[in-house]
C-alpha cells in the first residue's frame, strides 16, 4: 500500500497541477516501471527459492511449510501491488485492433482462480468490435476479480452479458454479493478508494481511465450490484 500510495500521491500532484508539463508524467511512468521492474527480479528469486525449499522439504516438515505458504501469499500481494500500480501509471496509446468481446471476457475469466462457490455465467451471444485487447482485459479481470471478492466464501454468482446498438456495445457485469452502500456507489472509482485490508484502491481507477481512453464509459450501480462498460462500435 505505501509504495502504491506515493507513486500515486506523485503521479496525481504531477496530472493536477497544470504548470507541469505533460512530459513530467511520463518522467513519473519510467520511474515507476524502472522501481517496479527492479522490485520484480528479486521477487522472482525469493519465489523460486520457495519453490526449492519445498522440493527439499521432503519429511514435510510442517513449520517450513507453513513459512513457505506466507512468503508465496506474500510475494503474490506485492505482484499485485506491482502491477496496479502499472496499470495506473501507464498511459500508453490505444492498439485498436478489432476483437471478440466474447472471447475476451473468457480469457479474463482463465487468468482467475474463480473458487467452486462461485458460478460464472457468460454471454450467449458476441460482438466484434476495435478495442486495445491488453487493456480491456485488464479491465475485464480488475472487474470479475471485485465481483469474486465481494461474494467470498458464500454461494453466489456472476452474470455478464453483452448488449449492442448501432454505435455501441455494453457489457454488463452483475453479482450476487454485498450491495454497496448508496454514499459509497460514487466513490468506487477514486483513486485509492478502498474497503479492503489488502486493497491499492486503484482497480477501479484504472478501468476508468481505459475505459474513457477509448471514449467509452464505465458505471456502477446496486441492489444487484452491476459495473456497465459501454463501448463505442
Ligand atoms: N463487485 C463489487 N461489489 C461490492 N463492492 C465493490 C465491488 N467492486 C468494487 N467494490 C468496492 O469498490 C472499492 C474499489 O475497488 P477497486 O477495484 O478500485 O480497489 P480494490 O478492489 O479495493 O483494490 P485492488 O483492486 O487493488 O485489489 C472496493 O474496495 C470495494 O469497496
Ligand atoms: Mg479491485
Amino acid at each position: 500500500m505505501l509504495l502504491s500510495t506515493i507513486v500515486v500521491l506523485l503521479a496525481l500532484l504531477v496530472k493536477r497541477s497544470q504548470s507541469f508539463k505533460k512530459e513530467k508524467l511520463t518522467v513519473i511512468g519510467q520511474l515507476s516501471s524502472n522501481i517496479a521492474h527492479d522490485i520484480r527480479n528479486p521477487l522472482g528469486t525469493i519465489k523460486n527459492a520457495g519453490v526449492i525449499i519445498q522440493k527439499e522439504n521432503k519429511d514435510g516438515n510442517e513449520v517450513i511449510s507453513r513459512e513457505i505458504d506466507r512468503i508465496n501469499l506474500s510475494v503474490r500481494r506485492i505482484s499485485h501491488q506491482i502491477e496496479e500500480v502499472l496499470n495506473y501509471v501507464r498511459t500508453t496509446p490505444l492498439i485498436l485492433k478489432p476483437h471478440s468481446v466474447n472471447q475476451t471476457i473468457q480469457e479474463a475469466i482463465d487468468t482467475l482462480t474463480v473458487p467452486e462457490n462461485i458460478t460464472i455465467n457468460t454471454p450467449t451471444n458476441d460482438v466484434t468490435i476495435k478495442f486495445d485487447h491488453e487493456k480491456i482485459l485488464i479491465v475485464f479481470v480488475n472487474i470479475i476479480l471485485n465481483a469474486v471478492q465481494s461474494i467470498g466464501k458464500t454461494k453466489g454468482e456472476i452474470t455478464i452479458t453483452i448488449n449492442e446498438t448501432e454505435t455501441h456495445a455494453t457489457i454488463q457485469f452483475e453479482n450476487s454479493g454485498p450491495n454497496i452502500p448508496s454514499k459509497d456507489l460514487k466513490r468506487v472509482f477514486d483513486t485509492l478508494y478502498t474497503t479492503k485490508l489488502e486493497g491499492t484502491g486503484l482497480g477501479l481507477s484504472s478501468c476508468k481511465n481505459i475505459i474513457e481512453q477509448h471514449k467509452g464509459e464505465i458505471s456502477a450501480s446496486t441492489k444487484p450490484v452491476r459495473f456497465s462498460i459501454k463501448l463505442p462500435k
